[in-house]
């Protein structure tokens, strides 16, 4: 296989022996966990790193617990930090105070999904922005944020509390249609539309409150030998919907495109299969020129696109760091670069 080369499967796992970005790094740094804290372990620190490092200025779009942003920090680059979730916000802040004092990081609360509304941003531009969608490990484990299938738990799932609908109004007030899809788009369900009526019966009887329900709701369709991985997949499903991550996922990439300084590059790590089909499709949209039907002879549209895809396939974890962090098997890598001029 030349270097560089796809694996089967049409992957490349970081830190593989024909990965494209081995020849210009080290190690991946999360493979020693050097950025693990105690609120989240981030994925891909390394291929992420060399990805930007041409970048000065960056947009860490979702600051967590700082991880990724802290490696781009010891590297030298300008961060600039965007959470929704007000304590991801104080524990990164906490954490790279250091930087925050030299005026080499700052850290802003608000959506990056809808970043022409967070005033303190207004007009400003950046050479690499980063996204690592979903949640952090800290907001999983915290059963009072309701993310949990463990017993007992709350269904609550919002990451930015200001929300008005939770997980439990989601479930009790959605349309049934609204609920197959779902499990079908965001939790690649086979059973997607017994599942959905499974909760309309329930709900009439008595409302979706606490994970009990949903996990009761899911073992009557699934059968009793659903376990921890079907409870996970669902829930997700679900989490994806309260917060409208996929839509507010294809809103967010085109406004952020535009927040890209020409040649700027956007670099997007995504969890799960939905995810990461919106950030492909995206992707390739902008990098092709044109636009006419396929069957027309010759380009009438002349389009040009707007940048170029960096990876042609994901870029995913190699062995060692999913040894060490279970969560970066699922993590998948796309680069997109805007254009140094259009038009
Ligand atoms: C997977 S964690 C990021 C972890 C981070 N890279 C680190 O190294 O610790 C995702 C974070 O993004 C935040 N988040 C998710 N969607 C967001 C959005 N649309 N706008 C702002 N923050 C968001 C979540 O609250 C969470 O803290």
């Amino acid at each position: 296989m030349p270097a560089g080369a796809p694996r089967a499967g049409g992957h490349r796992r970081f830190g593989g022996r024909g990965d494209i970005f081995l020849a210009v790094t080290h190690l991946p740094a999360s493979a020693s966990g050097a950025h693990d804290s105690a609120w989240h372990a981030p994925v891909l620190v390394g291929a992420v790193c060399d990805a930007l490092a041409a970048c000065p200025r960056i947009l860490d779009g979702t600051l967590g617990g700082g991880g990724h942003s802290e490696a781009l920090l010891q590297r030298g680059h300008q961060v600039t930090g965007i959470d929704r979730d007000d304590a991801a916000l104080g524990e990164a802040r906490n954490r790279l105070a250091a930087f925050e004092a030299t005026g080499q990081f700052e850290a802003v609360a608000g959506n990056h999904d809808a970043i022409d509304t967070i005033a303190a941003l207004t007009g400003r531009t950046w050479d690499g922005i980063l996204l690592d969608l979903g949640v952090s490990s800290r907001q999983l484990d915290d059963d009072a944020r309701g993310f949990s299938f463990r017993e007992g738990v709350v269904l609550d799932m919002r990451m930015d509390p200001r929300q008005a609908m939770t997980a439990a109004d989601w479930l009790n007030e959605s349309e049934e249609a609204v609920l197959a899809a779902t499990f079908k788009e965001a939790g690649d369900e086979p059973k997607a539309r017994r599942l959905a009526r499974e909760i309309v019966h329930r709900r009439e009887r008595k409302p979706f409150a606490v994970s009990d329900d949903l996990v009761g709701a899911i073992r009557a369709v699934l059968g009793s030998r659903s376990g921890p991985g079907e409870f996970a997949r669902l829930f997700q499903a679900v989490r994806i919907a309260v917060n409208d991550e996929l839509g507010g996922l294809s809103r967010g990439l085109v406004a952020l495109r535009e927040r890209l300084a020409p040649g700027g590059l956007l670099a997007v790590i995504a969890y799960h299969s939905g995810e990461d089909r919106v950030v492909k499709h995206l992707f390739r949209e902008w990098s092709t020129a044109c636009t006419c039907p396929p069957r027309h002879p010759i380009c009438t549209c002349g389009g040009v696109a707007l940048g170029t895809s960096v990876t042609r396939k994901p870029v995913l974890a190699g062995a060692e760091e999913i040894a060490m962090n279970p969560r970066a098997r699922s993590a998948h890598l796309r680069i997109w670069r805007r254009a140094a001029a259009e038009g």
